[in-house]
C-alpha cells in the first residue's frame, strides 16, 4: 500500500495535547503507512496556551500556521476556512483528521467536506444537549460532515445512533454512510503516557508552596461563565467561600480569556478579596506536565473544561463541574462528579459533601489508552484502503 497523507487540525490548547497521542502512534507504529501534516489555526496563541505543549509533548511542528488569532465565531471560522481550503487544495491529503467541538474543528470538516476531502473526527458523538453552546453546534455539524467518526463513550455512541446514524460499518467509509466506532479516549492514552514523565519532571507544587492532598485545582473559561456578570460574581464569591470554610489552598491556573473578563466584569469588592486572599492563588496556564501533577495531587477539582473533568476522573479525583449539564455524563452518573452551574449556594455545598465522601468507584469508562492507535488502524482499513 502507498504511504497516506492526512492533514491534522489542531487550533485551541486542548487540540494540541490531543494531537500528540495520535503523532506518537503514528511514529510508532504506522510511520511507512501513514504521513502527517499538521496545521495550526492560531485559534490559542500565547506561549502557554501553544507553543509549550509542542516542546514539552514532543508533538511535530505545524507545517503551517493561519495565525487566524481572536475574533468573533463568524470572522474566526471564515479566516480558518479560507486558509485551510488553500492549503488543502495545494497539499491534496487523503483525508482530514479534526479534533473535538472547537471553532477551528468546524472550520476544518467544513472546507474540507466540501471539496470531498474525507473527514475523520475524533471526539465524535458528544452532547451536551445545549444549543447555546457554541461548541453543540460545531459537534453537530462537524459529525455530519464526517467520514470516519470516533466516539470516546458509549453514549456518545448511543447519540449518533439517535441522530440517525447507521452504526453497522461499511467496507469503505464514505460521507453518505460514515463509519463510526466506540474508541476511548485518547486524552486517557495521554495520561496514562505522561504521568510518570510529570513525576519526574514538575515542580509546581513545590513552586506554588502546594501540600499533596492539601488543595483545590480549579479551571474557569467557558464563556458562559466568564462572560456573564451574574455567574462569574457567583463563582469567584463561592471559590472565595470554600476557601475561608475549608483553609484548603485553591490553585487557578487562569485562561486569558478569564483574566480579562475578571478584570471587567467582577464587582470591585470580590476581585480585592480575591486577589489579596492568600489561600486563592492564581497564576499563568501551566503546561500539561505541570497540570497532571496539580490534577494527581489535588483533593479536589472544580472546573467547567472538558477535559480536566475527566482528567479528575482518570486521576480518581471528585469534581464539581461549572456547568449545567456535560457531555461527558457517565463520571456524573457515577458518582464522581456533581453538576452545578455557576450557581454559588450549588457550588458551596457540592464542593462539602464531595470532599466529605470516600466512597467513589472507578470502572473503566474511557478505554484502555490505546484509543490512538485503534484509530490509526480504522482509518487505514476503513477510509484510505
Ligand atoms: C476555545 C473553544 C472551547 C475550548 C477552549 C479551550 C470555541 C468556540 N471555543 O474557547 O471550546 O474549550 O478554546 O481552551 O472554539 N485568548 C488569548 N490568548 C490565546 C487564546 C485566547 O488572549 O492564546 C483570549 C482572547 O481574548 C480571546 C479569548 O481568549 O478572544 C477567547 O478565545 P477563543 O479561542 O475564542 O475561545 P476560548 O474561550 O479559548
Ligand atoms: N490544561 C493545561 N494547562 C492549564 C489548564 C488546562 O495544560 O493551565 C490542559 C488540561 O489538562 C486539558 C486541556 O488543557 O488536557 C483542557 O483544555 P481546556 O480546559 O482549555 O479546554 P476544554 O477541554 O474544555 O475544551
Amino acid at each position: 500500500m502507498s504511504l497516506k497523507k492526512i492533514i491534522t487540525i489542531i487550533g485551541a490548547r486542548p487540540q494540541i495535547i490531543k494531537a500528540a497521542a495520535l503523532s506518537r502512534a503514528i511514529r510508532e507504529a504506522y510511520a511507512d503507512q501513514l504521513t502527517e501534516l499538521i496545521v495550526h489555526t492560531g485559534q490559542h496563541y500565547d506561549e502557554n496556551m501553544s507553543d509549550v505543549f509542542f516542546t514539552e509533548l514532543e508533538i511535530p511542528k505545524p507545517a503551517f500556521n493561519l495565525n487566524v488569532g481572536s475574533g468573533s465565531h463568524a470572522v474566526m471560522t471564515a479566516k480558518m476556512m479560507e486558509g485551510l481550503e488553500s492549503i488543502f487544495l495545494s497539499e491534496k491529503p487523503d483525508a482530514v483528521l479534526v479534533y473535538g467541538d472547537t471553532n477551528s474543528t468546524l472550520a476544518a470538516a467544513m472546507a474540507a467536506a466540501k471539496i470531498h476531502i474525507p473527514v475523520i473526527h475524533v471526539e465524535a458523538g458528544l452532547r451536551s444537549f445545549n444549543k447555546a453552546m457554541p461548541e453543540e453546534l460545531n459537534r453537530i455539524a462537524c459529525d455530519h460532515m464526517s467520514s470516519l467518526l470516533f466516539s470516546p463513550t458509549k453514549a456518545g455512541l448511543e447519540n449518533l445512533k439517535n441522530e440517525g446514524f447507521d452504526l453497522t460499518p461499511s467496507k469503505k467509509a464514505q460521507i453518505n454512510h460514515p463509519n463510526i466506532y466506540h474508541c476511548g479516549d485518547i486524552m486517557f492514552d495521554n495520561s496514562l503516557y505522561f504521568s510518570d514523565l510529570s513525576e519526574e519532571k514538575s515542580s509546581v507544587l513545590e513552586e506554588h508552596g502546594l501540600q499533596k492532598n492539601q488543595f483545590i485545582l480549579c479551571t474557569i473559561h467557558r464563556d458562559s461563565n466568564t462572560d456573564d456578570i451574574r455567574n462569574i460574581n457567583a463563582i469567584f464569591r463561592a471559590l472565595l467561600e470554600i476557601q475561608s470554610e475549608t483553609n484548603l489552598d485553591i490553585l487557578l491556573p487562569i485562561h486569558p480569556r478569564t483574566k480579562q473578563k475578571m478584570e471587567e466584569l467582577l464587582d470591585r469588592t470580590l476581585l480585592e478579596k480575591i486577589t489579596h486572599s492568600k489561600g486563592i492563588k492564581i497564576i499563568p496556564p501551566t503546561g500539561f506536565l505541570d497540570i497532571i501533577s496539580l490534577e494527581k495531587n489535588a483533593k479536589l477539582i472544580i472546573t467547567d473544561s472538558g477535559g480536566v473533568q475527566k482528567e479528575a476522573y482518570f486521576f480518581k479525583k471528585p469534581c464539581v463541574i461549572l456547568r449545567e449539564q456535560t457531555e461527558w455524563i457517565e463520571i456524573v452518573e457515577n458518582g464522581n462528579a456533581r453538576l452545578t452551574g455557576a450557581n454559588e449556594k450549588l457550588i458551596v455545598q457540592h464542593t462539602m459533601e464531595l470532599l466529605a465522601k470516600s466512597d467513589f468507584s472507578y470502572p473503566e469508562l474511557f478505554g484502555n489508552g490505546q484509543a490512538a492507535k485503534f484509530i490509526c488502524a480504522k482509518i487505514l482499513e476503513d477510509l484510505l484502503c
